[in-house]
């Protein structure tokens, strides 16, 4: 009855190790010791239908932990899934099946195993496994591409030998290769982005009139918060420069640092400064082309139309770019409304950014104060990339993946 009474510290990460009905649960066996071997505390838990592929008894043969089947086996522990969930460092799920990988996107939790996905803080670790035509299945990519923007880890399967005699792209990574990745996740690892710095500026800015009045524009800040909620899922540190104030969700707001402003000037300085020891900058901001010097009391009605003096605002991006350190990845945004195509391929060489982000500012659903976003990726002597119609999540998700490529890129 381990879990009536509080368990003393773990002296070793505690690793819940997950197992679906599908063939390749054979192989968990070899990852299950391989995990006692690393020295892990490792706690097994199996689907209803993985019991189909392997006994039990195998695993309570090797695991150091009981094995776990249903949310109701043991009168004495009315809430295993919670207990669990709160105690794992780690859990991985190996192999992760096509059902399973739906049940956690959805947020599902039928099971002892989907249960427990629902109930943990702790990083989460995918290893698919299936047949190539599942794998390639536009819903079980979409459930990943979800699972991912929320910060859950995936080891891709590997092309070989699959159930039946086929051959492709399903299966299972090697339980060594799983092993190693999770001595890497509890050494710290929580994405592409681990240990990168990344600066993230959102909204437009408000230039002053008067004591009343600004010049402005529609960006709502959301693409630039959903960059920085799914950079910091990804692993990265984040510094966000803006100008709304939207909520972030609460994991994430307790590790992202803001930094509010308000006029272009107040964004060009915080951003130089914090783009000093970045890795990436991504200036999703809407800055203002033109700004004035404001008067010092409200203008008067009655005195007729004010005539306003603008000046052009230093373009900030450019001088991003003119100062950037060595390896250091620099994205722009650009809204476009004519000419799309020709002016953000001018765009791209003129501002001498790594990744320029395109958006077609009268397409409906994308651009300023939208929930979704279609938007076109174009870098140097790459063909462009167009991202069709998605949450401004899932277009950050497609945007830092880019970011990775570039920064490895920039490594080698
Ligand atoms: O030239 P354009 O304003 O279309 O370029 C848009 C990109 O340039 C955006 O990434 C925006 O954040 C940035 N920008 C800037 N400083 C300005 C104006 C725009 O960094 N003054």
């Amino acid at each position: 009855m381990p879990f009536a009474t509080p368990e003393p510290a773990s002296p070793s990460p505690y690793i819940v190790l997950g197992v679906a009905g599908g063939i390749a649960a054979y192989k968990a066996i070899d990852v299950l010791r391989r995990l006692r071997d690393a020295g892990y505390t490792v706690a097994p838990v199996l689907t209803p239908d993985a019991t189909r592929f392997v006994g039990p008894l195998t695993f309570s043969a090797l695991a150091s932990e009981p094995v776990r089947v249903g949310l109701y086996e043991d009168p004495h522990v009315p809430i295993p899934h919670t207990r669990l969930g709160q105690r794992a460092d780690l859990i991985v799920v190996a192999p992760a099946t096509a059902h399973l990988i739906a049940r956690f996107a959805m947020g599902l939790a039928d099971d002892l195993l989907s249960a427990t996905l629902m109930a943990t803080n702790a990083p989460v670790l995918l290893c698919p496994a299936m047949h190539t035509e599942m794998w390639e299945q536009p819903a079980v990519q979409e459930n990943l591409a979800t699972l991912r923007r929320r910060g859950v880890l995936v080891l891709e399967p590997e092309e070989g030998h699959l159930a039946g005699g086929d051959v492709g792209t399903g299966r299972l990574a090697e339980p060594e290769t799983i092993v190693e990745l999770v001595g890497r996740i509890v050494a710290g690892y929580r994405g592409p982005l681990t240990g990168r710095r990344v600066v993230i500026t959102a909204g437009g800015t408000r230039e002053p009139i008067d004591p009343v009045r600004v010049l402005t524009n529609r960006s709502s800040g959301r693409q630039g918060y959903a960059l920085a909620e799914v950079a910091s899922r990804l692993g990265a540190e984040v510094i966000l420069i803006t100008t709304t104030d939207r909520t972030l969700a609460i994991d994430v707001a307790r590790r992202v640092g803001i930094v509010p402003v308000t006029t272009a000037d107040e964004l060009r300085v915080a951003t130089l400064d914090a783009a000093s020891t970045a890795d990436v900058v991504i200036m999703a901001a809407a800055v203002a082309d033109f700004t004035l010097a404001p008067a010092p009391n409200k203008l008067k009605k009655a005195d007729g139309p004010p005539t306003l003096a603008l000046t052009p605002t230093p373009d900030i991006l450019t001088e991003l770019v003119r100062r950037r350190s060595a390896g250091q990845v620099v994205v722009g945004f650009a809204a476009e409304s004519t000419d799309v195509v020709a002016n953000a391929e001018a765009k791209l060489i003129s501002k001498g950014v790594d990744l320029l982000v395109v958006n077609d500012v009268l397409t409906p659903g994308a651009g300023f104060e939208s929930d979704t976003n279609e938007v076109r990726l174009l870098t140097r002597g790459q063909a462009p990339q167009e991202i069709s119609m998605r949450s401004k999540e899932d277009v950050a998700l497609e945007v830092l993946t880019r970011v990775v490529a570039l920064l490895a890129q920039g490594a080698q």
